[in-house]
């Protein structure tokens, strides 16, 4: 049976949904962020910091390359994972992409007031946003398929996502 791999911009629920397909399914969750955070032993804001973004790429890519052929797992991916074909390929062979969406509104009140996302500690993270959904769109359309998470909760959007990928007749 394939696993799960959740994609979508930031903000879109990608753990929290995460945790409840690993709940309903009794699979283990992988958060590629968390894997990236405990390998290197710092956290995602100061690798950036420190090493600056293509050094964080190149760790994404590694950890996805680790995690992707494991089995009955959910894996919840970064927001960029997407960029890099290499990242989909190995995601595709033994999941089922599913890319989360939501509306940069959503998007921004979700994620204010969190500081470990470098890309949006920016003045106007409204405007990156949108910028930033608009350049990546044609990434995340390369998902199996997207489920829209505005006004749900995990819930709803975890048995959405069952319904339309390993409990599909
Ligand atoms: C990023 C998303 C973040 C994290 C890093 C870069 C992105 O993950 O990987 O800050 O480029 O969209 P989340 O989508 O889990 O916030």
């Amino acid at each position: 049976m394939k696993n799960i791999a959740l994609t979508g911009f930031m903000g879109t629920g990608k753990s929290r949904v995460g945790r409840e397909l690993a709940k309903r399914l009794g699979w283990r969750l992988i958060d590629v962020d968390t894997e990236i955070e405990k390998q290197e032993g710092m956290k995602i804001s100061d690798i950036f910091a420190r090493f600056g973004e293509p050094r964080f790429r190149d760790i994404e890519a590694e950890i996805v390359r680790q995690v992707a052929g494991k089995s009955s797992v959910v894996i919840s991916t970064g927001g960029g994972v997407v960029l890099r074909e290499e990242n989909l390929e190995a995601l595709r062979k033994g999941c089922h992409v599913v890319c989360l969406g939501a509306t940069p509104e959503t998007i921004l009140k979700r994620t204010s007031g969190n500081t470990n996302r470098p890309l949006l500690q920016v003045d106007d993270p409204l405007a990156k946003i949108k910028d930033m959904l608009s350049d990546r769109a044609p990434f995340y359309e390369k998902a199996d398929i997207t489920v829209d998470t505005d006004g749900k909760g995990p819930l709803e959007i975890a048995e959405e996502i069952l319904a339309e990928t390993v409990w599909k007749k």
